[in-house]
């Protein structure tokens, strides 16, 4: 028999599997999910109301245990973005062997490990490191999935898993077992698995200062924001100081954490555990919103680098908004709510958002030199003066953001305009790049390095940065566009990106 689910048990089926396991699904979802509920309610031959009251009221690790199976996705495979593997051999693991020597302990977690490759691939890494036997090594991968628990236990992985193994590592590693293949046994009892649920409070799994290196990949992207805080919180407690953190390519701490200092080497990035002296600073709320600008000219854009480009519109736009109009002041607290912070930003922000982007540069150069320690201001002042080509000064803002922000996107974009002002093209690169991680939204970046490949005649990079860029900047959120569009709107901005595509044969 179908059972009846309603709307409202959805919704709090959604509730209680955020609470219990840490996953969040949306409202597109909820077929998904009510399918998933019948067949739980079929299994236990209950009534909606009566199977939610118990999953409400228990810690029932059974039946948690089997909503797992049904709700997570368990996609892995070996040495899965490989770069990350190789910072972990040629950076983490010889880093945390010199910082524990005295110890001989290393201690790392593969956290989310699904069937275990991941945690088999580090195995195999750890191997290669030649490490003394007197060190005491231990290497855990743990998953809320008991299917996928008894399957790494196993170690018998199919030719898919196989899939970006190099033939010399499968050799050396496996065995063919009828269609699968066999994991080499010395290794399998190298790597502890374990069922644990990352989103309760384990004291046993989260001991403090016990990790050297987690790997917590492609887990995050599947919690709702507040257990995602939690879990990393819990992670960055049971991890050594100077301990490295790799998360998957598509998840950053950005907005989430300000307890690790962002890694980037082999052309990936990874984060490691701050030392305990080094005080983490709250992140200030960011800027709410803006009114879209007026549109700019395209000219400009034919000048020698992108900041030249700002430069010149910045200027002609201020021009135009020399004509008389109603005094910020007048018109303050009527446009939107304002973030208050001690100082007020609020005319700053305003004089911005109608372009009169000097007479905003003044403004928050008065602000008292206690402000030099905002985020926000630092943030703004940092756009201002790169838009003024006032660079070196803005290279030291954004550096001295960076110091109380260093998950800022925003610090880092406008460092990248100014490093390839400085005829630094890598360091301008390096820092789109690091831009985009953090923020994987964020338009001009993409577009920024779109323009540097156009202009280094890579074609196949410009495209793919400027494809990229024309997708978000359609999105973007209208305060960004004003802080960062370099006094272009999101329209001529949406234009320059079509002209420079057709021009390296992309799809405008
Ligand atoms: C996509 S796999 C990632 C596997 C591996 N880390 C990788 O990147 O290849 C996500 C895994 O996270 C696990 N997971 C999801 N929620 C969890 C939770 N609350 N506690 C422990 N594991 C969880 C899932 O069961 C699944 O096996």
């Amino acid at each position: 028999m179908r059972r009846l689910v309603s709307a409202a048990d959805i919704d709090r089926f959604r509730a209680v599997i955020a609470h219990r396991l840490g996953l969040g699904f949306e409202d597109a979802k909820s077929a998904f999910l009510a399918d998933v509920m019948r067949r739980r309610l079929d299994v236990g031959g209950q009534t909606p109301e009566a199977y939610l009251d118990r999953l409400d009221a228990e810690h029932r690790d059974d039946e948690m245990g089997a909503l797992s199976q049904e709700l997570t996705v368990s996609e892995t495979y070996f040495f899965r973005h490989n770069d990350q593997y190789r910072a972990f051999a040629e950076i983490a693991l010889p880093d945390r062997l010199g910082a524990q020597a005295a110890a001989k302990r290393l201690r790392i977690l593969s956290a989310g490990c699904a069937s275990g490759e991941e945690a088999f691939s580090l195995a195999m890494l750890v191997r290669d490191a030649g490490i003394d036997p007197s060190w005491d090594v231990a290497i855990l991968g743990v998953d809320v999935n008991p299917a996928m628990v008894s399957k790494a236990t196993r170690g018998l992985f199919s030719e898919w898993a196989l899939r970006e193994t190099p033939a010399d590592v499968r050799r050396r590693w496996f065995k063919p077992a009828g269609r699968d293949f066999a994991l080499d046994d010395t290794l399998r009892a190298s790597v502890t698995f374990e069922e644990r649920n990352l989103s309760r409070d384990d004291p046993r799994l989260w001991q403090p200062d016990t990790y050297d290196i987690v790997f917590f990949r492609n887990v995050l992207m599947y919690f709702t924001p507040e257990n995602g805080q939690t879990v990393i919180t819990r992670i960055g407690r049971a991890m050594k100081a100077g301990g490295y953190l790799f998360l998957g390519h598509a998840e950053t701490l950005r907005g989430v954490s300000d307890d690790f200092h962002l890694r980037h080497t082999h052309d990936t990035f990874y984060y490691q555990r701050k030392q305990g002296a080094e005080r983490a600073t709250p992140l200030l709320p960011a800027i709410t919103s803006f009114a879209a600008p007026a549109p700019a000219v395209i000219a400009a854009v034919e000048a020698d680098t992108w900041i030249d480009a700002i430069r010149s519109a910045c200027e002609r736009i201020e021009t135009l908004a020399r004509s008389p109009r109603p005094s910020a002041s007048a018109r303050q607290g009527s446009t939107r709510v304002a973030v208050m912070p001690t100082w007020d930003l609020d005319l700053a922000r305003e004089l911005l958002r109608e372009e009169r982007f000097a007479e905003a540069l003044d403004r928050i150069e008065r602000l008292p030199p206690e402000s030099g320690q905002d985020p926000d201001v630092l943030l703004l002042l940092a756009a201002l003066l790169t838009q003024r080509g006032r660079l070196v000064e803005a290279e030291d803002t954004c550096r001295r953001l960076l110091d109380v922000d260093e998950l800022s996107a925003g610090a880092h974009y406008l460092l990248a305009l100014c490093r390839e002002h400085a005829r630094d093209r890598p360091g301008a690169v390096n820092h789109d790049q690091v831009a985009i991680h953090l923020d994987p939204g964020f338009a001009m970046p993409h577009l920024h390095l779109g323009l540097l490949a156009r202009r280094a005649g890579d074609r196949g990079a410009a495209r793919k940065e400027l494809e990229q860029a024309l997708l978000l900047l359609q999105r973007e959120d209208s305060s960004r566009m004003l802080l960062f569009g370099g006094g272009f709107s999101r329209n001529t901005l949406v234009a320059l990106c079509r002209t420079e595509l057709a021009g390296c044969g992309g799809q405008a």
